[in-house]
């Protein structure tokens, strides 16, 4: 039988469409009659920077997938990792190219900048899209003149950005798999108790160590015990969920309880090979997130230089609310907080060997 497909042979330029791709350049100075050169760099930046969106949703979107599935298909896991790392890498582009948008200088922006009036990145969907998509609510997020970010928007856009909010974003999909982990409770270990217990005996010996050193005075030492007792506070948030829920009621803390204990356990126990997949995803997102700040930064930081104090051209403060938004919009940070509840592996719990066993590689001929 004859192959139905049929494949026609295509040009370069006809595959991807270059001929209608390089008529989107329009400057609107050369339109008006003023003609400013450096337009042309300004409107290639944002439409690659787009280009680079849509790249982002189509993989977040097939990450989301992954994950909507009942049980995250053990396979996948590695296809969650590899896309998660793609938008990692194309964000770390898209830091760097703002040395490019930098190129332009004040004075040669201004004479296109009121050609663009009202016009902002601000009214970027797919950015919005891609913020919701990780999972910043609209509760996170800093308003507009008091307003919603999505005022900006058509009806039909709005509603895909609540449509989105809706669906589960990636943040609550990840909090779903992590209160899912297993081995938590393994028939007679109880992973809390034993942490615990762990976390009580360092705690000693931080003491001991300060009480018993002769290079401190007795002033010192009180003030260092004082400082110890303040940042070893921040443990006490997943000893007791009680004090984790005020956590999530002061804004401190997003993840539940359940999900926070699971990933303090993959971060502990990484080197099991069962979790180390889940311990690289859970590092991937916080490198997103981390990058995201970062060029939430350098946007900041370029736009002061490009237009100092000026309000910009959607409304809003310029660079005060841009650099508002890399402190506020930050989404995995729970992730990161983690770090304050890692332990020494010295003083690890140690596991119960069938437990070992079912985290590692074991196999048996019988
Ligand atoms: C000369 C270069 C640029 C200047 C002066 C500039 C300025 C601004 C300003 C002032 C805002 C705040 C909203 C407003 O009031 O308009 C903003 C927001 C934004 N800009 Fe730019 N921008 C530049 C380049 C870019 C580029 C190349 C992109 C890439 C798409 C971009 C994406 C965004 C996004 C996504 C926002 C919304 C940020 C948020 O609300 O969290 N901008 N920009």
């Amino acid at each position: 039988m004859q192959d139905s497909r049929k494949y026609t042979t295509i040009h370069y330029h006809q595959y991807l469409g270059i001929d209608e791709l390089l008529a989107l350049q329009n400057t609107r100075s050369a339109a008006v009659g003023k003609p400013a050169h450096d337009e042309m760099l300004f409107i290639i930046m944002h439409q690659v920077y787009e280009l680079w969106f849509k790249q982002i949703l189509h993989e977040l979107d097939s990450v989301c997938t992954m994950f909507r599935e009942q049980r995250v298909n053990v396979d996948n896991m590695n296809m969650v990792l590899l896309r998660l790392k793609r938008i990692s890498e194309i964000i770390e582009l898209m830091v760097k190219q703002i040395y490019v948008m930098e190129t332009l200088t004040p004075l040669d922006f201004l004479d296109f900048r009121d050609y663009l009036f009202p016009a902002s990145g601000f009214q970027s969907m797919q950015f919005r899209m891609i913020e919701s998509t990780l999972g910043l609510r609209e509760e996170d997020r800093l308003t507009y003149h008091g307003k919603s970010y999505k005022i900006v928007f058509s009806d039909e856009q709005q509603a895909r950005l609540n449509e989105i909010e809706e669906n589960g974003s990636l943040f609550e999909l990840v909090e779903q798999w992590l209160e899912r982990t297993p081995f938590l409770q393994f028939k007679e270990f109880d992973f809390l108790t034993a942490y615990k217990e762990a976390v009580d005996r360092m705690i000693r010996k931080e003491q001991s160590s300060i009480r018993d050193t002769p290079f401190l005075t007795e002033k010192m030492k009180a003030m260092r015990l004082k400082m110890l007792g303040d940042s070893n506070s921040y443990f006490k948030h997943v000893l007791s969920e009680e004090e984790h829920e005020k956590m999530i009621e002061s804004g401190e803390a997003r993840l539940s309880y359940q999900a926070t204990i699971a990933a303090l356990l993959i971060n502990l126990y990484r080197e099991k090979p069962i979790l180390n997949i889940p311990f690289n995803l859970l590092m991937e997102l916080a490198n997103i997130d981390e990058l995201l700040t970062t060029w939430r930064y350098r946007h900041a930081q370029m736009v002061m230089r490009m237009i100092g104090n000026k309000i910009g051209t959607g409304g809003s403060s310029g660079h005060d609310y841009l650099a508002k938004t890399a402190e506020k919009h930050k989404i995995f940070k729970d992730l990161h907080n983690i770090s304050s509840l890692l332990i020494p592996r010295s003083e690890l719990p140690d596991l119960p060997e069938d437990l070992n066993q079912s985290l590692g590689f074991y196999y048996t001929t019988h």
